[in-house]
């Protein structure tokens, strides 16, 4: 019997669970124990009562729960006073911002827990089913146009009435990653007009069959433009003003703006300047996703709505915590497939297999030693 326990969040702005009821039989089916801490799915709307009914134990001594446990999981890193609590040999499995939190990474690796910072799973096809990343990027791409549209005094949708026609929303998405995919699909469904930019031209095909218009500056760099792994390359300088140049003219002629570009590992790239800003109409919404690692517009502040000139810049950090109820169930679905590759087929028992790349990248601390810091 492998014992897994699902600790509560402990941040006021997190507002998801690891585990959400539905998924507590897939763990029961191979053998495992779940135990819950109290009222962790309540900010998701997930009872103890909805727990119980799977048949999943509510913890009446966390410390000692603790203690019992094989696993442990939770959406974000836990406090240094609950890390302390984990025994030896330990598994931990959330998104533990390993390149942010040295003092937690160091307490992991002199407790001798085995962690595994979800955020570090490599985007390959047979990772897909684990990637906490993606799901939680498709949910923030989402709610992000929602955001948009609770903010914009104006309809999204062309509506014809008998006092006139009233215009559609027109929206340009920056960045057709994960979030910026969804955030088109979500944007056309609402009614909207939808113009989008990368600098993949790889993403060109994916834009227009959502029905989109793809914006092109320069093809023949675009072609050049992404690396082995289908990631973006930081441009050069002479692209950035091309760059500057047509968001300078595209940008206004648009009332929402979602900012969804990321560079793997680097700032995010500024693409709307406080000048760009400024030549918005009054009423125009930008909601920049890309806030925690700079921002893709000047003017984003985490966690605020600015308002600049008539134009409100949202920037929230944590998107998926907005609509916690799917992210939790997605988060839940990823974490189980994660936790299936820990575990041999054979004798039910845990099993790190220091030969698996998905294992390989995401372990940060394992047997007394730190990696992929
Ligand atoms: P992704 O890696 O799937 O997509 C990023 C896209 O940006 C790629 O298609 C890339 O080619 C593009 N890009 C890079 N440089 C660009 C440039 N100069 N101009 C236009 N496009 C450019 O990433 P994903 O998962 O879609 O996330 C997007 C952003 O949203 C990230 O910054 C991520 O951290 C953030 N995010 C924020 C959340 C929040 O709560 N604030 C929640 C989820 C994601």
């Amino acid at each position: 019997m492998i014992n897994l326990l699902v600790l509560k969040e402990t941040l006021e702005s997190e507002k998801r669970v690891a585990l959400v009821p539905d998924e507590i039989k897939k763990y029961s089916d191979i053998g495992f124990k779940v135990t819950i801490e109290k009222d962790a799915g309540i900010k998701s709307d997930f009872l103890n009562e909805d727990y119980k009914k799977q048949n999943a134990n509510i913890s009446q001594n966390i410390k000692e729960s603790i203690k019992e446990s094989d696993i442990i999981i939770k959406v974000q890193k836990p406090e240094p006073s609950i890390i302390k609590e984990i025994k030896a040999g330990t598994i931990l499995i959330g998104l533990l911002s390993p390149k942010k939190n040295s003092s937690e990474n160091t307490l992991y690796n002199k407790k001798k827990i085995s962690a595994f910072a979800l955020e570090n799973i490599p985007r390959i096809t047979r990772a897909q089913d684990k990637d906490v990343l993606s799901s939680q990027s498709n949910l923030a791409g989402y709610k992000a146009v929602l955001d948009a549209a609770y903010e914009y005094s104006k309809s999204f949708p062309m509506m014809m009435t008998a006092a006139g026609t009233i215009m559609p929303a027109k929206v340009l998405v920056l960045g057709t990653g994960v979030a910026g995919l969804q955030a088109i699909a979500t944007a056309k469904r609402l009614g909207a007009v939808v113009s989008a930019y990368d600098v993949r031209l790889a993403a060109k095909e994916e834009v227009e069959s959502l029905g989109a218009k793809f914006i092109v500056f320069d093809e023949e760099v675009l072609k050049k433009s992404q690396t082995e792994g289908g990631y973006a390359k930081e441009m050069s300088a002479g692209y950035k003003k091309k760059q500057e140049k047509a968001l300078e003219e595209s940008i206004p002629e648009n009332n929402i703006i979602i900012c969804t570009a990321l560079i793997p590992n680097k700032p995010a790239p500024r693409l709307i300047s406080k000048k760009i800003i400024e030549k918005m109409k009054p009423g125009s919404v930008i909601v920049d996703l890309a806030v925690e690692t700079g921002g893709n517009a000047e003017l984003s502040e985490v966690d605020k709505i600015v308002k600049h000139k008539g134009v409100k810049i949202i920037a929230y950090s944590n998107y998926p915590s907005r609509i916690p109820g799917d992210s939790s169930t997605l988060f839940s679905r990823n974490v189980f497939n994660f936790i299936k590759i820990l575990i041999d087929n054979e004798n039910k028992k845990i099993k790190i297999n220091l030969e698996d790349e998905i294992i390989v990248k995401t372990l940060i601390s394992h047997q007394g030693k730190l990696m992929n810091l």
